[in-house]
């Protein structure tokens, strides 16, 4: 990035919304010292404020054995805009019986994204997985709806108000079912029927109505993709149809790995559209890059999984129904693609924008190079038109209370508009 335009970013970033960083991870010196990026990062600026000055949000999964990592949690303070809870807020980790909820772990991450002014992202309300050991000895075709509709408003009341989003149902469709409706074969189809979906968004939508509520599915990006693009794509519009309250859709984003070379960028870009002219806003919401077929050299694989965060986010953010892109995990230290996909020589992986000393990787200058081409336009139509910068004077959302009550933090409330944009008016950018 040429210093004038360094200079100019350095100077909004001035601006009380945007407190810019002077490094990375950990800035308390009784921390190990970070060891340098091995290139140097695109600008000085956290992904976060990259992200807001071009119109996008910038977030990680966390969960809650990372928060209590010091280093980890000053890197997701400085990176990050927005977290997801990656477990705290599944079926697993908030029911420990059929008549019981815990909120302890899916509190301590709210309290911690509060304390860091981040916005909050629940994930995920209905899923076929990680349902509790007394799930299938309880639940059947009888007191299912009563189950879903149960949990559903226990959990999105007792966060209502701060929550930027709801993954409310996540990977319902499955071609591979052989259904007409290409829906997955899940306990909550196989009890309820396809009205599941409906029961899921309308109930989330009575108990938060302001939460912005996403079905989130994951390989869509590849050639062998196009039946599960075609399917979501028709219980998308067949839900926008019938006036289900969804308002965007979660693209997990879960790139590399052997099937990558078959990225289908047209494909992909094209099944974007298709998805902001159902009015839907996008957020690509799982981004990760597998490495486990790439070189073991630390060097040259740093540099191929960058090459991949470059090519998925060239076509993802130049669509502009996207409006996030969230990492599955900040740092290569806490990663579940560790466990699900180990490289055969045993080397640690690197799918992630930090190392796991929390220092910035050439995927880190990846997407700040993306969010940089973005912040351009964006920067210059700020300038003219200052209320991108500035969401408090923006937007028909209203901020949610993820400032912190202590104002320990500057950042912006992190506004949200659950309107989804008309699908004839191009959408340009969250604030709007
Ligand atoms: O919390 C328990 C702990 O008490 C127990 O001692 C330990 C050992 O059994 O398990 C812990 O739970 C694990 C949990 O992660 C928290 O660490 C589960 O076994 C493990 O299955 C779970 O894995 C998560 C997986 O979803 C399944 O829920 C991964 O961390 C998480 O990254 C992954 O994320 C999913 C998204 O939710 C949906 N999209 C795909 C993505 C990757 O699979």
């Amino acid at each position: 990035m040429d210093t004038s335009r360094r200079s100019f970013l350095r100077s909004l970033a001035a601006a009380p919304l945007l407190a810019p960083a002077t490094s990375c991870g950990p800035k308390s010196s009784s921390l190990s010292p970070v060891a340098p990026s091995p290139t140097p990062p695109s600008t000085a600026l956290p992904l976060g404020q990259l992200a807001q000055a071009a119109g996008y949000l910038y977030g990680a999964a966390v969960d809650v054995t990372g928060i209590g990592d010091a280093g980890f949690a000053a890197a997701v303070g400085t990176e990050c805009g927005l977290i997801t809870a990656e477990n705290s807020l599944k079926w697993a980790a908030l029911r420990p019986a059929a008549d019981r909820f815990d909120f302890t772990r899916g509190d301590m991450l709210l309290n911690f994204a509060r304390a860091r002014g981040l916005a909050f992202r629940g994930h995920t309300l209905v899923w076929h997985s990680s349902l509790p050991s007394w799930f299938s000895s309880t639940v059947n075709a009888g007191n299912a709806e009563q189950f879903l509709v149960e949990h559903i408003t226990t959990v999105v009341r007792h966060y209502a108000g701060s929550m930027h989003s709801w993954d409310v149902v996540n990977e319902a469709v499955d071609p591979a079912s052989g259904r007409a409706d290409g829906l997955r074969n899940t306990p909550w189809l196989q009890m309820l029927g396809p009205r599941y979906l409906d029961l899921a968004f309308t109930t989330a939508a009575a108990a938060d109505p302001d939460a912005l509520l996403c079905y989130n599915e994951y390989g869509l990006e590849l050639g062998s993709s196009a039946a599960k693009r075609d399917a979501t794509l028709r219980l998308l519009s067949d839900l926008r149809g019938r006036g289900m309250p969804v308002h965007a859709l979660g693209i997990q984003g879960h790139a590399g790995g052997s099937g990558w070379p078959q990225f289908d960028a047209g494909g992909f870009a094209a099944f974007l559209r298709d998805v902001g002219r159902l009015g839907l806003r996008i957020l690509i919401s799982e981004l990760d890059v597998k490495d486990n077929n790439l070189p073991a050299a630390v060097s040259a694989r740093d540099q191929a999984v960058a090459a991949i965060y470059r090519d998925y986010l060239a076509v993802a953010l130049a669509d502009p129904a996207v409006i996030a892109v969230i990492t599955w995990g900040l740092s290569d230290k806490y990663t579940w693609i560790a466990t699900s996909a180990p490289r055969t020589d045993g080397l640690a992986v690197r799918p992630l924008p930090l190392d796991a000393s929390f220092a910035r990787k050439p995927a880190w200058d990846a997407i700040a190079a993306a969010f940089d081409r973005k912040t351009s336009r964006a920067v210059r139509s700020a300038v003219s038109d200052r209320h991108v910068l500035n969401p408090a004077t923006s937007g028909p959302g209203r901020p949610i209370s993820a400032r912190p009550s202590g104002g320990q933090s500057d950042r912006p409330a992190v506004l949200r508009n659950r309107d989804a944009p008309k699908a004839d008016r191009p959408f340009r950018g969250r604030y709007r």
